[in-house]
């Protein structure tokens, strides 16, 4: 099912454009405004050089590790990327397939096209699910209790998606969604945008008045004993409050450049967040991950575990759930690769040291 030649998660993009219509294309690979954020994504990590070691011990080496208390294979997750139907027939089942057959956790957004039930009765990985907060707590927390219901692990609340990024690219190509892909787990809820009356701004009075605050995460903290992973943060200030308000980990994340347009990459936001949690809480990154060398780098910087998003989406288009296997074991053998040529044996002993020159070093 693979075509011949597919062997890095860049060849799956290539392929992935050649197959998707263009106005799909435009939403899966559209980022924000001029796309300068997402170029940055990439261009910190192809900026980095690693220090390579020779003849290490690699005897027990391995890519397990642990987040929030639960183990896991390999510190790389499936993002929550919304509308997977639009890549493939499959949807989010077709992901997860894949993703359990590599071992690998999956985030499921929000605003899947497939029930949030039927992913997990489908799984047989670990899944997080990612909330949107919606326009009343209720609503809300009636998701919870369904992701709970369904065995989900963790919640994952994105925070940085309260109002569309510009999306000119999708705006150009006239994308909408077609009637066969549907947000199913959030329909017939009140959409916020609803709210904006006659020349009232739809930023202002559609979408952020009814926008989750600091004070909604302390209250979704009080209700589940789910841990809570806050996704969207790139401010150490915003770091710091929300580990004030107890969340079990942060997930460092510019949206893969869909959100603001020149907020800082990915890595640097990491940096800047490590700096400031010092450890209190896991971090995960996301935002242009392709390379085994990208995990090992963000590693490197203070990250416990990293995600990719847009790789799914071009995996599922290019070969349904076998190429959700597939780009996850390519991510796998390029880490134990890099591990392996850095002397790394264990992903808890993966510290800036493999960086080149060091943190510390000279110069
Ligand atoms: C996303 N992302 C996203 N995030 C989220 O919290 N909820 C969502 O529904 C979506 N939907 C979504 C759709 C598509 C098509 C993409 C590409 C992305 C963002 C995603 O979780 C992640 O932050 C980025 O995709 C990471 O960057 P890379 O790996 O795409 O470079």
């Amino acid at each position: 099912e693979v075509p011949p030649g597919v062997v890095s998660l860049g060849d799956y993009e290539r392929h992935a454009q050649a197959i998707l219509p263009a106005d799909a294309w435009a939403y899966i690979s559209g980022a924000g405004a001029d796309g300068l954020t997402r170029r940055w994504n990439r261009e910190a990590f192809d900026g980095m050089r690693l220090a390579g070691r020779v003849l290490a011990d690699m005897t027990d080496a391995g890519t397990d590790t642990m987040l929030m208390g639960m183990p896991m294979s390999m510190p790389v997750l499936v993002a929550p990327v919304a509308h997977q139907k639009l890549a493939h027939p499959g949807g989010e089942v077709a992901t997860v397939l894949g993703a359990s057959a590599a071992r690998a956790w999956m985030c499921v957004s929000t605003l899947a096209s497939t029930t949030l039930e039927e992913i997990a009765e489908a799984s047989q990985t670990t899944l997080i699910f990612q909330l949107y907060m919606q326009a009343s707590r209720e609503v809300t927390l009636s998701l919870v209790r369904r992701a709970e219901a369904a065995g989900y692990s963790a919640l994952m609340v994105t925070v940085d998606a309260p109002v569309n990024g510009v999306r000119n690219d999708e705006q150009r190509a006239g994308f909408r969604l077609p009637p066969h892909v549907a947000a199913v787990n959030v329909q017939g809820f009140p959409t916020p945008s609803s709210r904006a009356g006659p020349g009232e701004s739809p930023v202002f009075k559609g979408l952020l008045d009814t926008a989750p605050t600091w004070s909604d995460i302390e209250w979704l903290r009080q209700q589940t004993t789910l841990p809570v992973m806050l996704k969207g943060i790139t401010s150490p200030h915003d770091a710091e409050r929300a580990l004030s308000c107890g969340v079990d980990a942060i997930a460092v994340s510019n949206h893969g450049g869909r959100t603001l347009d020149t907020l800082p990459s990915s890595i640097e936001a990491l940096l800047a967040v490590a700096d400031t949690v010092r450890g209190r809480v896991p971090l995960v990154l996301d935002g242009g991950v392709r390379r085994g060398t990208d995990v090992l780098k963000a590693l490197a910087c203070g990250a416990s575990a990293v995600m990719v998003g847009a790789p799914v989406m071009h995996a599922l288009a290019v070969a349904g759930p076998v190429g959700i296997v597939h780009m996850l074991t390519i991510l796998r053998a390029e880490l134990e690769a890099a591990m392996a040529l850095t002397g790394c044996v264990r992903i808890d002993a993966i510290d800036e040291e493999i960086l080149w020159p060091g943190k510390d070093a000279p110069g």
